[in-house]
């Protein structure tokens, strides 16, 4: 007889410290193109899990095509997408919500005929623990979701202090309030990543004041937070790191600080001669390093 094989040895393991956390979200040269324009090149952008990411760069660059691209409206021309270690290319948008990634746009996507508690209800479906029988049948399980989720709606709804008018119609807000409610509703998915698209565009300063604040104790609830933003003083303020997307291409990344020292960015910024109103503002707050 024979003895038994010796077991094998198991893979030497590399001390914990010596591997940096992997990031919560990981483009790999991600690249995008429509037609014969080449939209995204190449783009790197590991983000962290925690905190508040912030994407920058003039209008046209590409930052809305990197959110198309994560919550999979729209698929890679090449290079990879990977959330928590895995990929999402392929993926349906749904899969990529149940995975845990909630965005808002930069043009209000509601219901804008039903009440706001219905606009978050809606959100959270995909959460309720029914099946089809119990809605049917209107079950005790049935019930009891709806419940929870009325009560979970309301909760976030007072998080971005809507929560004082939760019957009303969604199109009877202002402007600045349809966005709050898109993220809250947002939120009702119970995202790790949540991907905001402008979130202060069309907002006064006291409305941008008060959402800085709410985003900022969402982040604080241990969500992490990316955001697209022209409001410099909005950026600048909430996020700790930064990139800037400049014709498709990652030109730099950073604190606020380094990134209004950058001299691409400042180039980037001025060097461009069709900017609206709000990416005038940008380039000036860019440009003098103005930090809130
Ligand atoms: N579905 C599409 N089909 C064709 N071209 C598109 C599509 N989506 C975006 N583009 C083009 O890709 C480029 C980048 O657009 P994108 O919306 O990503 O820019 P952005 O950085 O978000 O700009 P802004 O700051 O103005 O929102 C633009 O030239 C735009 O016209
Ligand atoms: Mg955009």
């Amino acid at each position: 007889m024979t003895a038994p094989a010796a077991l094998p040895t198991a893979p030497p393991t590399v001390a914990p410290t010596a591997m940096p956390p992997a990031p919560l979200l990981r483009l790999a040269a991600l690249s995008r193109s429509f037609g014969g324009l080449q939209v995204l090149h190449d783009v790197n952008l590991d983000i962290p899990r925690g905190g508040i990411f912030g994407l920058i760069g003039p209008n046209g660059a590409g930052k809305t095509t990197v959110f198309n691209l994560v919550t999979g409206l729209l698929q890679p021309s090449g290079g990879r997408i990977e959330f928590e270690g895995r990929t999402l290319v392929g993926l349906a948008p749904h899969d990529i919500t149940r995975l845990g990634v909630a965005r808002t746009f930069q043009n209000i996507r509601l219901f804008r005929e039903m009440s706001l508690l219905d606009n978050v209800m809606a959100g959270l479906h995909a959460q309720l623990g029914y099946r089809l029988h119990d809605l049917v049948f209107g079950t005790p399980r049935f019930r009891r979701a709806e419940r929870e989720a009325r009560e979970r709606a309301r909760e976030l709804l007072a998080l971005v202090r809507l929560d004082h008018q939760l019957g009303d119609r969604a199109d009877n807000l202002s402007y600045g309030n349809q966005r709050k409610l898109e993220l809250a509703r947002a939120l009702a998915s119970e995202p790790k990543l949540l991907l905001l698209d402008e979130p202060v565009a069309g907002m006064n300063s006291g409305e941008k004041d008060e959402l800085m604040a709410e985003v900022r104790q969402i982040a604080e609830r241990g969500y992490t937070i990316f955001v697209i933003e022209h409001d410099m003083r909005f950026v600048m303020g909430l996020c700790q790191d930064i990139a800037v997307l400049n014709f498709g291409r990652i030109i730099a990344r950073g604190t606020p600080q380094a990134i209004q020292g950058d001299e691409q960015v400042i180039e980037a910024y001025l060097g461009r001669e069709d900017g609206d109103g709000d990416d005038a503002a940008a380039e000036a707050a860019v440009a003098e390093g103005r930090a809130s």
